[in-house]
C-alpha cells in the first residue's frame, strides 16, 4: 500500500499512543505474552472489528487494521479461521433479516427507511460453532456499533451480552490458561454475566490502528492506562428516575446526580468506577498534599511504579462540598494529571490545580454561583472509588463567585435529590481556611453585538439573507444530506454562503473520530469538484431504493481526461470516548494536530467536532463520539483537542451539540426538560470550559429543544450564556437541518425554523434550503426577522471566514 508521508506520521502516531486510550477492567497476570504464537481468536469483533461508529462520524479511511490483521502482521497464528469463516455466514443472515425487518417497520410507520433504520444493526446471531482453536492463549474481541439516529438498547447483542456471548466467554475462560476478553464497543456493555473472566480490557474504537494496537497490548509493548470516563456497570444498577427515549418530552428528573455523583452518593458499588482503570504494572500513590493560593486549590501526590512493566497512572483530585441550602453529590472530579511513562521503580510527584470558583455549584434562587460555608474535603486517589482525604478547605461564610440571570425556562417537575452524604473530616487532616476577600464576586456583563461591517452594510437582502445560510443547493433533495452538503471540497458537510463576491466561504467537514471527506476526487476544467465516491455513510446507502443506487451510479461523475484527479486521505483517530479515557489533554492536543494538519492540507476551514455531550445515559446511539458523564473531563478534552487543532491558523472546531442532545430518538424534534441547576452544573458547564481554554472558532447547537424551545433559537442560550457568560467569540451554526426530515410522525413540538434561529443571533442555518431562505424572507417582511440582526449574523460569518480561508 503506497501511502503518503503525512498519513505514515499520523497512523504512527495514532499507533504510539492507542494503549493510552484503552482500559485494562481485570488482570489476572497472563497477560501480556512473551512472544506471538498459536492464538485462538474469536468474537464478533475478531475479523469484524471497527475502528468507530456510524453516521456523519464515520472516516473514510485508506486502511483499516482489523483484530485478524493486527495479530497476524504482529506474528501471530491464529488459529480459528473456521470459527470466524462460521460468524460471518451467521451475521450475513442476521443482515438480510434485519433488512427485512426495516422495510417492513418503514411501511407500518409510514415512514423513510433510510430515517428509521439510521443507526440501528443486526442483531447478533445465535449459533453454536466449535471452539476448538489451537494455542495456550486466546482473545475473544467483542464488537458492539452504535451510530447517529439511534439509541442502544438493554437486550443481548446490544447493552447486554447475548446468550451466545455469554455461553462463549466462559467456555474460553474455562478452557485458556491465557484468556483475554477484549471490548471493542463504543459504549458500556453490562459485563456481569462473566465478572469470573481474569483478563478484560476495553479496547474501544481506535480508529485505522486498532488490530496493531490491540497486538501491540497483547504483546505488551504497550502498556494500557487509560481510565473509564463514564460508570460501567450492571445495566439494572443504572438510575431509573430520569425519562430516556420519549418521543416528545425527555425529563432530566435525576438533576445534577448523573453517573459517579448518583453511584457515590447512594453508596452503590458499581462493578467499574468512573476513574477506574489497571495496568500491567501497578502504581503505590503516597505524600497526598494540598495548599490553597488564593481562591486556587494545589494538590500533589507522589507516583511510585511498584510493578514489573513501564506505565503511566492517572491521580485524580475529587471534592465533597459540603451541603447547605443546596443538596450536594458525594464528590466532584475537580482536576487529574497523569504521569510520564515511569519505569518500574521510577516516581514522579504530579501537580493539579483549580479553582474555587470552578466548582461552586448554582443556586437557582439567587441566579448565581455560589461556594457555601463549611468544610470541603480534598480527596485525592486513582479512581473515584479509591480515594483518600488529604486536607480541607474552610470556607467560613457563603461567597457569591458570579451573579448570572436564569436563563431556561423551568421543566414540570423538580429534580430529584440524593440522600445527604455525610462526610467526617479526618483527624490529623491539614485545614486550609480561604483568606476573607480572596474570591471576589463577578457579575456577568451582556457582551456587545459587533459593529457592522461596511461590506456586510452594502448586501442586497437577497445575499445578506444568503450569508445567514449554508451554501444551500436550491434543488435541496439527497444533496442536502448529512455530510454531503459541500462544494469546493468532495465529501465535506457544507459550507456557508458562496455568492457573494469577494467573501470567502467556510468549508466545513465531519469529524469526531477524523476528518470525514471523499477519499477520491475528480477536478474539471471548469473548476468544479466531484467526488468520486459516494459520502453518504454505507449504513444508509444499504436502504436507498434500488431504483435510486441505479440512478445514482448512472449520475455519478465519470472523469474526463482533461480532469486532475486528487486523493484525500485522512486518518480515522480513536473515537471521542476513547480519547478521554487517556486522561491526557496533552494526548487529545496531539490529535487534534493531525486532524488540523489535515484541514490545512485539504482545504477544510471547519471541523465539526468535538462532541461534548454528556453520558446522561448509557444508552444514547452517539455516546461513542461524546467524551464522559463528567462536565470538567468533556469540557477540558474538547479544550485540549481544539488547541491542537488551531495550532493551525486555517483550521478551527466547531464544537457540539450545544446542549442536551443526550438521546437519539426524534432528536429534532425531542425536547429535554432539564432544570437551570442541571443545565448549569452538567450539561453547559463543559462548553464553558472548553470557550475559556481554546476559543473554539465555532460552536454548533443541537437540533433538539430545551424546556420548550429549540436550543438553536435561544438567545438566552446563545447570547446570555455563550456569548455573556462564557466569553464566547466565535460564530454559532445550527446542526444540519434538512427540509422535510423528520424522525418521528404526530410530533408534538415543530422542527426549527430559520427565521427563529436568525433573530437569537445563530450566524448560520445550515446546510440551509430554499424553504430556509423564504422564511426569513416573510419574517422580513412581517417584522418578526430584523436586518439588523441579519446584518450581526453576517458580519461574524465574514469575519470568521476571513480568519480561516
Ligand atoms: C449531525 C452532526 C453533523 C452534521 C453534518 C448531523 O446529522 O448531528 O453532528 O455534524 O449532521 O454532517
Amino acid at each position: 500500500m503506497q501511502m503518503n508521508d503525512y498519513e505514515r506520521e499520523h497512523s504512527q502516531f495514532v499507533r504510539r499512543h492507542g494503549a493510552e486510550c484503552t482500559v485494562l477492567l481485570k488482570t489476572d497476570g497472563a497477560f501480556p505474552l512473551e512472544e506471538p504464537g498459536k492464538i485462538a481468536l474469536y468474537g464478533s469483533g475478531a475479523r469484524r472489528t471497527l475502528k468507530g461508529g456510524t453516521g456523519s462520524g464515520e472516516v473514510n479511511s485508506r486502511y483499516f487494521v482489523t483484530a485478524e490483521e493486527g495479530l497476524a502482521a504482529a506474528g501471530f497464528t491464529v488459529t480459528t479461521k473456521a470459527w470466524m469463516d462460521g460468524y460471518d455466514k451467521a451475521k450475513a443472515e442476521a443482515k438480510v433479516a434485519f433488512m427485512k425487518a426495516m422495510k417492513q417497520e418503514a411501511r407500518e410507520r409510514r415512514q423513510n427507511v433510510m430515517i428509521i433504520s439510521m443507526g440501528r444493526t443486526p442483531d447478533e446471531p445465535t449459533y453454536d460453532l466449535p471452539l476448538d482453536g489451537e494455542g495456550e492463549a486466546a482473545v475473544y474481541v467483542l464488537s458492539r456499533v452504535s451510530g447517529e439516529g439511534a439509541d442502544r438498547s438493554p437486550v443481548g447483542g446490544d447493552i447486554l451480552l447475548s446468550d451466545t456471548e455469554i455461553r462463549d466467554i466462559l467456555a474460553c475462560h474455562r478452557k485458556y490458561s491465557r484468556f483475554m476478553l477484549v471490548l471493542n464497543v463504543g459504549g458500556v456493555v453490562d459485563l456481569s454475566p462473566v465478572a469470573e473472566v481474569g483478563n478484560i480490557l476495553v479496547l474501544s474504537q481506535l480508529g485505522t490502528e486498532t488490530g496493531h494496537i490491540l497486538a501491540d497490548i497483547l504483546l505488551g509493548k504497550q502498556n494500557p492506562s487509560g481510565k473509564l470516563t463514564t460508570t460501567w456497570t450492571a445495566w439494572g444498577d443504572y438510575p431509573a428516575m430520569g425519562e430516556f427515549g420519549e418521543k416528545n418530552d425527555t425529563r432530566y428528573r435525576e438533576g445534577i446526580y448523573v453517573g459517579y455523583r448518583y453511584f457515590d452518593s447512594v453508596g452503590k458499588t458499581p462493578l467499574y468506577p468512573f476513574g477506574f482503570g489497571l495496568s500491567y504494572t501497578t502504581f503505590a500513590l503516597s505524600q497526598a498534599k494540598a495548599t490553597l493560593e488564593g481562591e486556587t486549590v494545589k494538590t500533589s501526590v507522589t507516583v511510585c511504579n511498584t510493578g514489573r512493566f513501564p506505565g503511566r497512572q492517572v491521580a485524580q483530585t475529587y471534592v465533597s462540598i459540603p451541603a447547605g441550602k443546596l443538596d450536594e453529590p458525594y464528590q466532584v472530579l475537580a482536576a487529574f494529571a497523569k504521569t510520564k511513562e515511569l519505569a518500574p521503580g521510577e516516581s514522579e510527584t504530579v501537580e493539579m490545580a483549580f479553582s474555587l470558583r470552578d466548582i461552586a455549584p448554582y443556586d437557582e434562587a439567587s441566579a448565581a454561583y455560589i461556594l457555601e460555608s463549611g468544610d470541603y474535603l480534598l480527596r485525592l486517589g486513582d479512581s473515584s472509588r479509591d480515594t483518600t482525604v488529604c486536607a480541607a478547605v474552610r470556607i467560613p461564610e457563603t461567597i457569591t463567585v458570579l451573579q448570572c440571570k436564569n436563563v431556561l425556562d423551568k421543566p414540570d417537575f423538580t429534580d430529584w435529590q440524593a440522600p445527604a452524604s455525610a462526610h467526617t473530616l479526618p483527624e490529623n487532616v491539614p485545614v486550609l481556611p480561604l483568606a476573607a476577600g480572596a474570591i471576589a464576586t463577578r457579575t456577568v456583563a451582556d457582551a456587545p453585538d459587533p459593529a457592522i461591517d461596511p461590506r456586510v452594510a452594502a448586501l442586497s437582502r437577497e445575499q445578506l439573507i444568503k450569508m445567514n445560510l449554508g451554501a444551500y443547493d436550491p434543488k435541496g433533495g439527497v444533496a442536502s444530506m448529512i455530510g454531503n452538503a459541500g462544494f469546493t471540497v468532495a465529501g465535506a458537510a457544507g459550507q456557508s454562503c458562496m455568492t457573494v463576491p469577494g467573501f470567502p466561504s467556510l468549508v466545513m467537514a465531519d469529524g469526531p473520530a477524523g476528518l470525514r471527506l471523499s477519499r477520491r476526487y475528480a477536478l474539471d476544467k471548469e473548476g468544479k469538484i466531484h467526488a468520486l465516491e459516494s459520502s453518504i455513510p454505507a449504513s444508509l446507502t444499504d436502504f436507498m431504493p434500488k431504483v435510486f443506487l441505479w440512478a445514482m451510479k448512472l449520475m455519478a461523475y465519470r472523469p474526463k481526461k482533461t480532469d486532475k484527479l486528487g486523493e484525500q486521505f485522512a486518518t480515522a483517530i480513536p473515537i471521542g470516548t476513547a480519547v478521554a479515557q487517556s486522561f491526557d489533554p496533552a494526548l487529545a492536543e496531539g490529535l487534534g494536530d493531525i486532524v488540523g494538519r489535515e484541514m490545512e492540507r485539504f482545504g477544510v476551514h471547519l471541523w465539526l467536532a468535538p462532541a461534548l455531550n454528556i453520558h446522561r445515559s448509557i444508552r444514547c446511539g452517539r455516546n461513542f463520539e461524546y467524551f464522559s458523564e463528567d462536565p470538567l473531563v468533556s469540557g477540558v478534552f474538547a479544550g485540549a483537542i481544539t488547541r491542537g487543532v488551531q495550532r493551525h491558523p486555517h483550521a478551527g472546531t466547531t464544537i457540539k451539540h450545544y446542549a442536551f442532545n443526550n438521546q437519539e430518538r426524534n432528536r429534532t424534534q425531542n425536547n429535554s426538560q432539564v432544570s437551570e441547576r442541571a443545565a448549569r452544573e452538567i450539561y453547559l458547564k463543559g462548553f464553558g470550559i472548553a470557550v475559556r481554554m481554546a476559543q473554539p472558532k465555532a460552536v454548533m447547537t443541537s437540533y433538539n429543544l430545551v424546556n420548550g424551545r429549540h436550543t438553536n433559537a435561544r438567545r438566552d442560550l446563545i447570547g446570555d450564556v455563550l456569548r455573556s457568560e462564557f466569553g464566547y467569540e466565535g460564530i454559532v451554526m445550527t446542526d444540519w437541518i434538512t427540509v422535510g426530515y423528520e424522525n418521528e410522525k404526530d410530533c408534538l413540538y415543530p422542527n426549527s425554523n430559520a427565521a427563529q434561529v436568525c433573530m437569537a443571533g445563530g450566524d448560520l442555518f445550515m446546510p440551509g434550503a430554499q424553504h430556509d431562505y423564504d422564511r426569513i424572507k416573510a419574517g422580513l417582511e412581517d417584522g418578526t426577522v430584523t436586518e439588523q440582526q441579519l446584518r450581526i449574523n453576517a458580519t461574524r460569518v465574514l469575519h470568521m471566514a476571513e480568519k480561516l480561508c
